[in-house]
């Protein structure tokens, strides 16, 4: 296990894994959410049979019931959050998929490494009000076991289906779940959304919200849950696997007296558990950590920091910054028996560095006028307009450096679609944790830059920042990886 300095700490802090020492005593009241103290739930479970993951997903309006509150919500099956998905590496998935919403929709499915083409995870795909389509592919018998998950996609919609529920967890099994340490731990999905009702239990419609900072709800949930209970045995380890699945709010988690352990980032493990304070997740990240039940007794609040991702002029600036300012509550961690001591575990992966390849390409975010639209969010200056341009051409099997340069005053996590990628350095710096993600943070003023192989499969997909508001509003590219045979 590794423990970081307090200088190597403030650089993982922009790593999205960091610590910050001062937050122990910085800490005000809580504002607290309505307690509910029921333990913590989890969605309904498909798992793999023989191979074959296969089930019907309906995309719908549904009444849910969201805290004490009855709410009228997008969801898939009728739950919030949608079904967890199970698979292995080598399985086949069918899952097949209708539209009930009142508008077009499709599937991505967030972080798998699987065919960007077709009816696998195809973000071109237009599935119409009524329609059907059936999504197929195989998960590469290579590919990593980890956390991912699945959402709409269909740009110009994204924001606002994502922040009607529509979002589920999608695992893949595999070896890192098969270690003892692992296997022995009390294993816990955390589904992090937030959303904005009105008194009916409708959701505020977006013409209400602030899209330019990337609209955030009011209530925020876990597992469709306010401030859960989660159950630790002393002595225990509690492994938390927690996907942020709100279009625009971070999550900034701190556990009262507990580290974090991360064992993987995104949807790859590490090589080493790395033990942390607080944990920062953009929208689109998760972190897969593990809790020692380290104390003798007692409950203790998992809390989502205030956190500034900036902002576009003073109004943004004053009315983003009120309900950032306190610490929240999101679940309550219950001390319950004891039981005989585990251990962390020790190795976890060998994830080696990439050699450094010559084509070095760079990707400007900001925001700024677009002819006939406005204000909008750009990359390289240009507003995403068509399916049919391609922004930025690669081919298969090789390897690049991409420069994310954020000039701008907010912060933009940055995303690619099918390859997960390494961050190299910060404003220069090397990174220093070897890691794999598909989502990076890139703070105002930063440059970050990643190294990504394009690996197995061709066609076109995208990049994008993950406020979901601001890749509506223009700041995605289209990404054609060809294939080098021909
Ligand atoms: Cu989670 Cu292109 O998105
Ligand atoms: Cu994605
Ligand atoms: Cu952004």
């Amino acid at each position: 296990m590794v423990k970081f300095n307090r200088r190597q700490f403030i650089i993982l802090g922009a790593a999205g894994i960091g610590a910050s020492l001062i937050s122990h005593w910085l800490r005000r009241e809580t504002f607290s959410q309505p307690v509910t103290s029921t333990s913590v739930s989890s969605a309904p479970l498909h798992q793999s049979q023989n191979g074959l993951l296969e089930l019907n997903l309906e995309a719908r309006e549904s009444l849910v019931s969201l805290g004490n509150r009855k709410a009228s919500l997008l969801t898939y099956n009728g739950q919030i959050p949608a079904p967890r998905l199970e698979a292995k590496p080598g399985d086949k998935v069918r899952i097949h998929f209708t539209n009930n919403l009142e508008q077009p929709t499709n599937i991505h499915y967030h972080g798998l490494h699987i065919p960007i083409t077709g009816n696998a995870d195809n973000v071109f795909l237009h599935i119409k009000p009524r329609e059907k389509l059936t999504y197929e592919f195989q998960i590469p018998k290579n590919h990593p076991s980890g956390t991912f998950w699945y959402h709409p996609h269909l740009h110009g919609l994204v924001a606002e289906q994502l922040f009607g529920g529509l979002a589920g967890l999608f695992i893949v099994r595999g070896e890192l779940d098969e270690m003892p340490e692992l296997k022995a731990a009390q294993e816990e999905f955390l589904v992090l959304q937030d959303f904005s009702i009105d008194d009916h239990g409708n959701l505020s419609s977006s013409a209400h919200m602030s899209l330019m900072m990337g609209r955030e709800g009011e209530i925020i949930a876990v597992n469709g849950q306010l401030n859960p209970s989660i159950n630790l045995f002393q002595g225990g380890l509690l492994r938390l696997r927690i996907l942020n699945a709100s279009p625009s709010r971070f999550y900034r988690l701190d556990l009262k007296d507990h580290s974090f352990y991360s064992i993987a980032t995104d949807g790859n493990s590490l090589n080493e558990p790395v033990e942390v304070n607080e944990l920062l997740l953009t929208p689109g990240q998760r972190a897969d950590v593990l809790i020692r039940g380290n104390q003798k007794s007692g409950q203790y609040h998992l809390l989502n920091l205030p956190y500034d991702r900036g902002s576009m002029g003073m109004m943004g600036g004053m009315m983003g910054r009120r309900n950032r300012d306190q610490p929240i509550t999101l679940a309550t961690i219950n001390y319950t028996s004891t039981v005989n001591s585990l251990a962390l575990p020790t190795k976890l992966n060998s994830i080696s560095t990439l050699p450094e390849p010559q084509t070095v390409r760079r990707f400007e975010l900001n925001h700024g006028m677009s002819p006939g639209v406005g204000m909008a969010f750009l990359i390289n200056g240009k507003y995403y307009s068509s399916e049919n341009l391609i922004d930025t051409e690669v081919q298969l099997n090789t390897v690049e450096d991409w420069d994310l340069i954020n000039t701008g005053v907010m912060d933009h996590p940055f995303h690619v679609h099918g390859n997960a990628f390494q961050v190299v350095s910060r404003n220069g710096q090397p990174e220093p944790l070897l890691a794999w993600r598909d989502t990076v943070l890139v703070k105002k003023g930063e440059t970050v830059r990643i190294r990504i192989p394009f690996e197995d499969f061709v066609g076109k997909t995208v990049y994008h920042c993950h406020i979901l508001d601001h890749e509506d509003l223009g700041m995605m590219g289209n990404l054609m990886i060809q294939s080098n045979s021909a």
